[in-house]
């Protein structure tokens, strides 16, 4: 005789607390019967809960912000003169760095969400939340950069909110990413305060 997954878990906790009718957990035969429907769409099963056009949507605008930022962040590393800049500019560098990786994790998601990640020049900009600006001396280099990391900031803040429990891997790589944004701001912060207390700049 068969028993379903689904009344065993039922039974073994009817002493502890009681359970809905519906169990919470879906069956594995449900589970493995799912799986072989559609296996073309790879990672996408049938239970993926978000809306998958909109979450590639985003992903491409995050990933064109990526993008922006690491052209940005080059710009102002070979740009960088001055007393001050051999430091500076080797934050520039690193921050480009750690951008191109985010931009790859997101093309990534996108092609594993079935989608196809955007790497055209034409409209780069439009997609991009963060805006690409040349910046003139190191102070202003820096704060442009401090701006578009705001930017970043609060997209990704919002896209985390949008994905909910909807789309938990794609929610964690954007955490992960958020974080990095967060720690870029700060550094950036930091360089504006050091470069503020030593004249001349
Ligand atoms: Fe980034
Ligand atoms: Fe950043």
């Amino acid at each position: 005789m068969l028993i379903s997954i689904s009344n065993s878990y039922t039974h073994s906790r009817d002493k502890e607390a009681p359970m809905p009718d519906q169990p919470f957990l879906t069956d594995i035969r449900t589970l493995r019967k799912r799986a072989r429907q559609h296996i073309e769409n790879g990672a996408v099963t049938p239970g993926y809960q978000a809306d998958r056009e909109t979450v590639i949507r985003i992903l491409n605008e995050a990933l064109a912000t990526e993008i922006v930022c690491v052209l940005r962040y080059k710009r102002h590393y070979f740009m960088a003169t001055g007393i001050n800049a051999q430091s500076v500019a080797q934050e520039f560098l690193q921050h480009a760095n750690e951008e191109q990786v985010h931009a790859d994790q997101i093309a990534q998601r996108i092609v594993q969400l079935g989608g196809a990640p955007n790497f055209s020049p034409e409209g780069l900009l439009t997609r991009s939340h963060a805006e690409y600006v040349e910046g003139d001396s190191l102070i202003d280099m820096i704060k442009e950069d401090l701006i578009a990391e705001r930017i970043a900031i609060d997209s990704y803040r919002e896209m985390i909110a949008y994905l909910g429990n909807d789309d938990p891997t794609t929610r964690r790589m954007l955490e992960g990413i958020l974080a990095m944004e967060e720690e870029h701001a700060e550094d950036l912060v930091s360089l504006l305060g050091e470069l503020g207390k030593r004249k001349p700049l």
